[in-house]
C-alpha cells in the first residue's frame, strides 16, 4: 500500500507539474465523476473526525462513537479503494510515461489522504505515538504533496481531508533544531530597530505598530482578526518581496487562505462550490509557498517535515484549507501539542539589535564554472525590483535611459543580472537628468521605496532602498552619503564629439571611449533604444548593433563565448552546446508595479496634477 520510502520528492514535483500541464484542470488521476469518489472520501472525512475526537491510544469515549472494528474496517476500505500504487513506478523516466500516454495516472490525492489516516489510525487506536512520530517526520512527500500540489484542484476534487489529516499530523512532529527554526528567529527579531535593513521581522513590526496586533497572534492564537487585517497584511509584506522570506510567505499565504474562508460563511457543507474570488484567493496563498519552497531543496527529508509543521503551525494553512473544504477544524494548535512553549522559551528575549541581513558578499568574484551567485535570494530581488520600478518611473518622466556595463552584457548574453554582480549601471542621458532633482521625481521614487544619492564628483546617482541605511562613502572627499548593497547607479551620458556620447565621468579605463550617438537618438532625436528583458525587468539597451560595439570594445570581441574575471583573464571558453544564457541572479520577481500603484493613490506622476486622465478614472 505505501509507496516506497525512496520515492524522491522531487519526482514528486515534476509528475505533479507534467500532470497539472497535460490535464488542464488536472483529475490528478483521480476518477473523472464525482459521484464515483465521493463514498470514500465521505469515509475518509468521517474516519479523520472520529480519530481526531480520540486520545492518542485512548478507547472510545462514548459508546455511540464508532468501535476500534468499525474504525479499522473503513480504513481497510479507503486502503482498497485507494490502491493502485501497485502499478506505480517510481522513476523519474517513467514519469512522463503517466502525464503523456493514456496510461492511466495512480489517484495521488486519494493515495497520499489514505496514508496519512494510516498514520493517524495507529497514533490513534494503536498506542503507537513514538513509531508514527518517525513515521512522519521521514516521510517528506507527503508534506510536498501538501505544498505543491494544486490546492484548488484538490479541493474541487474532494479530498479536503488530506489537509485536515496533515494539520492534525503535523502537532505530532518536533520543532526544527534551532539554527533551522525560521519562526522562532523571525519572532525573536520581531523587535527589529530602526536603522537595520528590513527583514520578514520587520514586516511583522510594521503590522504590530500600524495595527497594535501581532498577526502571528490572528494565526496561532486562535484569535479572531478582521478580514482587513488579513487584506493589511498581505499589502505589507508584498510591498517589500525583498524582505518577505520563507516564514512571511507562509503568512501571507494564511492571511489569502483566512479572506477566502471569509467568503464562506453560510456554505452547506458538502456543495464543495466556490466562488471565482475564492478560487483566486486560494491561488494567490499558494503562489506564496511555492515562491518559498526553495528553502526545502537544500534540506534532508526529516528536515523538511519538521520545517513544513514548524510554519504550518505557526501559520496553520492546512487548517484552513481542510476549513475550506468544510471540515470543522479549530485553528489554533491542537490540545495535543504544548500550548504554551513560547512563552517559557529562553531564545525568545529581544536582543539589542538583529544582525542586518547579508544581502551580498564576494560581489564581483569569479573563482568556479559555473560563477556563484553574489547575492543572496532577497538580494536579487531587491536589485531586479529596484529596476523595475526606476526604470519604469524614469521613463514616465521621459528620462531616457538604457543598460551600461556588465548589465548590458548581463542582458544581451545571459538574459538577466550576470550571477557574480551585486549592483546593477545604467546610463542617464545627461539632458533629460535635470528632471530627476524636480520634487515630483523625488515624491514618484519615495512612493516606490527609493531614495537617490547624488555623488556630485562622480557624476553619478545611486538608487537604494530607502530602509537600507545610510553611509559614508569611503571615496567621497566631502563625506557624502550613500548606501550598503544592492544599489542601481545611474552614470550620467553626454554627447562627446559629432555623432558620439561618452560618460561624463570615467571611473575605468575601459569606459574612456566614446560610442555611436545612433544607438541611442536619431535625426530629429527619435529615440532608437530597444526593449529588452533582465529576468523579469523591462530595461531599454542601445540599438543592438551598437550594444554590440559597445561590449566588443569594453569586453573584447569575443564576450559571446568567454567569460573573464574581473581584470581580464579568461575563466571559462563555452564549447559547443554550452550557452551563458539563463545563468543569471535569482530569483528575478515578483516584482511590484508601481506606475499602477501611484495610478491608484493618487497624482504623483508627470500630468496627473492637472486633470486625471482617464486611466484614473477607470481604476
Ligand atoms: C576559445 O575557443 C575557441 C575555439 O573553440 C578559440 O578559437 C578561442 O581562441 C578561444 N578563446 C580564448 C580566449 O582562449
Amino acid at each position: 500500500m505505501m509507496l516506497s520510502q525512496g520515492f524522491p520528492a522531487t519526482f514528486l514535483v515534476i509528475w505533479c507539474v507534467q500532470a497539472t500541464l497535460a490535464l488542464g484542470l488536472s483529475l490528478l488521476g483521480c476518477p473523472s465523476d464525482a459521484a464515483q469518489r465521493s463514498a470514500s472520501q465521505k469515509r475518509m472525512e468521517r474516519l479523520f473526525l472520529n480519530l481526531r475526537e480520540r486520545g492518542p491510544g485512548g478507547p472510545r469515549r462514548r459508546p455511540e462513537e464508532p468501535s476500534d472494528e468499525e474504525l479499522y474496517s473503513w480504513l481497510s476500505m479507503l486502503m482498497d479503494e485507494n490502491s493502485g500504487t501497485s502499478g506505480l513506478i517510481h522513476e523519474p523516466t517513467e514519469a512522463t510515461g503517466y502525464a503523456t500516454s493514456h496510461h492511466p495516472l495512480p489517484c495521488a490525492p486519494g493515495i497520499f489522504t489514505t496514508e496519512l489516516l494510516q498514520f493517524l489510525w495507529m497514533w490513534k487506536t494503536q498506542s503507537a505515538t513514538e513509531e508514527v512520530k518517525q513515521l512522519v517526520t521521514q516521510s517528506d512527500r507527503h508534506w510536498a504533496f501538501l505544498r505543491i500540489s494544486p490546492w484548488m484542484n484538490v479541493l474541487k476534487l474532494g479530498y479536503g481531508s488530506t489537509f485536515a489529516a496533515g494539520h492534525e499530523l503535523c502537532t505530532l512532529v518536533p520543532a526544527p533544531p534551532e539554527a533551522m527554526d525560521l519562526e522562532s528567529a523571525a519572532r525573536r527579531f520581531h523587535a527589529a530597530w530602526p536603522g537595520s535593513t528590513t527583514t520578514e521581522a520587520t514586516i511583522f513590526k510594521q503590522f504590530h505598530v500600524l495595527t497594535a496586533v501581532d498577526y502571528r497572534s490572528c494565526a496561532s492564537r486562535g484569535r479572531r482578526c478582521q478580514r482587513w487585517l488579513h487584506r493589511r497584511f498581505v499589502e505589507l509584506a508584498l510591498r517589500q518581496p525583498f524582505a518577505c522570506g520563507v516564514v512571511c510567505r507562509y503568512a501571507a499565504a494564511f492571511a489569502y487562505l483566512a479572506q477566502a474562508l471569509t467568503d464562506n460563511r453560510g456554505r452547506r457543507r458538502w456543495l464543495r462550490k466556490w466562488s471565482e474570488d475564492q478560487e483566486k484567493l486560494v491561488e494567490d496563498a499558494q503562489a506564496q509557498i511555492l515562491l518559498a519552497d526553495g528553502i526545502f531543496y537544500t534540506l534532508l527529508g526529516p528536515q523538511q517535515v519538521q520545517l513544513t509543521c514548524s510554519l504550518t503551525r505557526s501559520f496553520p494553512i492546512f487548517s484552513l484549507l481542510a476549513r475550506l473544504a468544510g471540515i470543522p477544524m479549530s485553528l489554533g494548535d491542537s490540545n495535543s501539542n504544548p500550548r504554551d512553549e513560547t512563552a517559557t522559551n529562553p531564545t525568545l528575549k529581544v536582543p539589542n539589535q538583529p544582525p542586518p541581513p547579508t544581502l551580498a558578499k564576494l560581489c564581483d568574484l569569479i573563482d568556479q564554472w559555473p560563477p556563484l551567485q553574489r547575492l543572496t535570494a532577497q538580494g536579487a530581488m531587491a536589485v531586479y525590483s529596484m529596476l523595475q520600478s526606476l526604470g519604469s518611473l524614469l521613463d514616465e518622466f521621459q528620462i531616457k535611459w538604457w543598460m551600461s556595463s556588465g548589465a548590458l552584457l548581463g542582458t544581451l548574453r545571459n538574459g538577466g543580472m550576470l550571477p557574480q554582480d551585486c549592483d546593477v549601471d545604467i546610463a542617464i542621458w545627461r539632458p533629460d537628468a535635470h528632471e530627476m532633482l524636480s520634487p515630483k521625481f523625488q515624491a514618484a521614487l519615495a512612493a516606490a521605496g527609493l531614495v537617490s544619492f547624488h555623488m556630485p564628483i562622480y557624476f553619478q546617482y545611486r538608487f537604494c532602498l530607502v530602509q537600507v541605511p545610510a553611509a559614508a562613502d569611503p571615496r567621497s572627499v566631502q563625506g557624502g552619503l550613500a548606501c550598503h548593497l544592492p544599489y542601481v547607479d545611474a552614470h550620467l551620458a553626454d554627447v562627446a564629439e559629432e555623432g558620439r556620447w561618452h560618460y561624463i565621468h570615467r571611473t575605468d579605463l575601459q569606459y574612456a571611449h566614446s560610442f555611436p550617438l545612433k544607438g541611442i537618438l536619431g535625426s530629429q532625436k527619435r529615440d532608437l533604444r530597444q526593449r529588452r528583458f533582465f529576468g523579469d525587468a523591462k530595461v531599454w539597451i542601445p540599438n543592438l548593433p551598437q550594444s554590440e560595439e559597445y561590449l566588443n570594445k569594453v569586453y573584447g570581441e569575443d564576450w559571446r563565448k568567454v567569460l573573464r574575471g574581473r581584470r581580464g583573464a579568461m575563466i571559462h571558453n563555452l564549447s559547443a552546446g554550452e550557452s551563458f544564457w539563463g545563468m543569471i541572479a535569482r530569483p528575478t520577481g515578483p516584482l511590484r508595479d508601481v506606475i499602477r500603484e501611484q495610478k491608484l493613490i493618487g497624482n504623483l506622476l508627470p500630468g496627473a496634477a492637472v486633470t486625471c486622465s482617464h486611466d484614473c478614472d477607470h481604476d
